[in-house]
């Protein structure tokens, strides 16, 4: 009988990424996939560690497996994921219940981790740094997903180390994939149905390959990639505003296939809050990044993250953070209250006053909330293009994506999924439009 594997993805969309290739790797050796806990017989969760009680979460979820195999046998246990890296041989200590942990640089070594735990059943821990071996892998196993809009991770780690941040520490330097290796994995996903293709990176516009005495950037991949020709969007995330350069800012004028919407996080809207988290630019830079893209095209529009309650954050700081997000009208954007997270710089600063933080949250999302729901209304009456990707759980209902990712449901066909097709908005709320296809233009489709 087949080997079951149940994977939980917590975290970025790298990590949903990895765990799609996770399933990639396990196949090789036997495993399917099952949607259902209890039927499985190996059990991976891939952790986060970005915020809040990432480990402790990572415990409970342990603890509720464990409960639910009390009567039965035990399924394999593996933690993978930022979480199994920072915390490594601590958490094979605490939960005796975790048979293995693996963290995201070594999965080209999880079949013979899983094998030899079956043959030996030694728990250890895998968490080397081993990015170009991983990656030299994983191109020879076959990405297998095959949906309308497919990531693809391009570049891993950072270098940059803000004082509030473990991604340095989880996902170790930075490393960017060969650009073959991104255009043949592109081709392949194209193959079986793909229309968009999401480009993923920590720092995604730092992308760096040097290849053959050539020097390739994020600008030219995406240049390589609009050759593609039944693909249709290309998007990347997550930039950084200091990588934001000049050869990238231009494909925004000579791609017709890079969608007109940028994530491009400035964290806060003070200086003062910028150079104590380490940031390394300053408002000033970001806005005049802003207004390069916006002359290259109007219709860009950016989104963000934003850290509230940064050790040091006083009422002048959260006001500047406000000001510029109703000046700049970001869309779609991330709020989050600093959580210190352990091994980082900023763990160590006092905080900033628990309430007055959940307060500052509050006023950051109202007026983010508030440009989204206007920003949505903008598009009622209107036709705008929409890459339809899936049928929606009621059946009745297509889903699919403006170019600034903003939901759009509409009635329809599930034949006409894959496809980009002028939608008629008739209503919107904050996060969704809703609109009917106009049915004379599907032929022309
Ligand atoms: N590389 C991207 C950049 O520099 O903007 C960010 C990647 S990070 C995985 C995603 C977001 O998590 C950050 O932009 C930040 O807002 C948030 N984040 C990181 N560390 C955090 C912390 N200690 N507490 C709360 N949010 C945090
Ligand atoms: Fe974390 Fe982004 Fe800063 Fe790197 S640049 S340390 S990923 S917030
Ligand atoms: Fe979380 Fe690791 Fe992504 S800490 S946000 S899963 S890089």
């Amino acid at each position: 009988m087949a080997k079951k594997v149940f994977i939980k993805t917590f975290g970025c969309q790298m990590n949903q990424y990895d765990s799609n290739r996770i399933l990639d790797i396990v196949k090789k050796i036997g495993f399917i996939e099952t949607k259902s806990l209890d039927e499985s017989n190996c059990f991976i969760l891939n952790t986060c560690h970005i915020r809040d009680k990432a480990k402790e979460k990572v415990y409970h979820e342990i603890g509720r497996v464990k409960e639910r195999f009390i009567q039965k046998d035990k399924p394999l246990i593996i933690v993978a994921g930022c979480v199994a890296q920072a915390e490594n041989t601590e958490m094979l200590k605490r939960e005796p219940y975790i048979d293995f942990v693996i963290g995201p640089q070594s999965y080209h070594k999880l079949n013979n981790t899983i094998k030899n735990f079956e043959k030996n059943k030694v728990r250890e821990e895998i968490t080397d740094f081993e990015s170009i071996t991983k990656f030299e892998y994983l191109s020879k196993i076959k990405n297998k997903i095959n949906k309308v809009s497919s990531y693809i991770t391009i570049q891993e780690g950072c270098d940059k180390f803000c004082h509030f941040c473990v991604v340095p520490y989880t996902r170790g330097p930075e490393f960017s994939r060969p650009l073959y290796q991104i255009i043949s994995e592109a081709e392949e996903s194209v193959k079986k149905g793909s229309k968009e293709i999401i480009l993923l990176g920590q720092n995604v516009n730092a992308y760096c390959s040097n290849e053959n005495g050539k020097q390739y950037k994020l600008s030219d991949l995406i240049m390589s990639l609009e050759k593609i020709n039944e693909l249709k969007r290309i998007r990347y995330i997550t930039s950084h505003p200091r990588d934001m350069s000049d050869d990238l800012i231009e494909c925004y004028a000579n791609s017709k296939k890079l969608m007109p919407f940028i994530h491009l996080p400035i964290q806060s809207g003070s200086n003062k809050i910028l150079k104590l988290m380490n940031r390394k630019h300053k408002v000033e830079d970001y806005i005049v990044t802003y207004e390069k893209l916006k002359k290259i095209n109007m219709n860009i529009e950016f989104s963000s993250d934003f850290l509230i309650g940064y050790p040091g954050e006083n009422e002048e700081d959260f006001e500047a953070t406000l000001y510029l997000i109703k000046k700049l009208k970001f869309l779609n954007s991330y709020s989050f209250i600093f959580s210190p997270r352990p091994g980082t710089v900023a763990s160590n600063y006092n905080l900033v006053d628990e309430q007055v933080s959940k307060e500052r949250l509050k006023i950051i999302q109202a007026a983010l909330f508030n440009n989204q729901k206007l920003k949505n209304k903008s598009f009622e009456n209107r036709n705008i293009d929409v890459l339809i990707e899936n049928e929606m759980k009621d059946k009745k209902n297509l889903f699919g994506r403006n170019e600034y990712m903003t939901s759009v449901i509409l009635k329809g066909n599930k034949s006409l999924i894959g496809k980009v097709l002028p939608v008629k908005i008739i209503s919107s709320n904050q996060n969704s439009l809703f609109g009917e296809v106009d049915n004379n233009k599907i032929e022309a489709a």
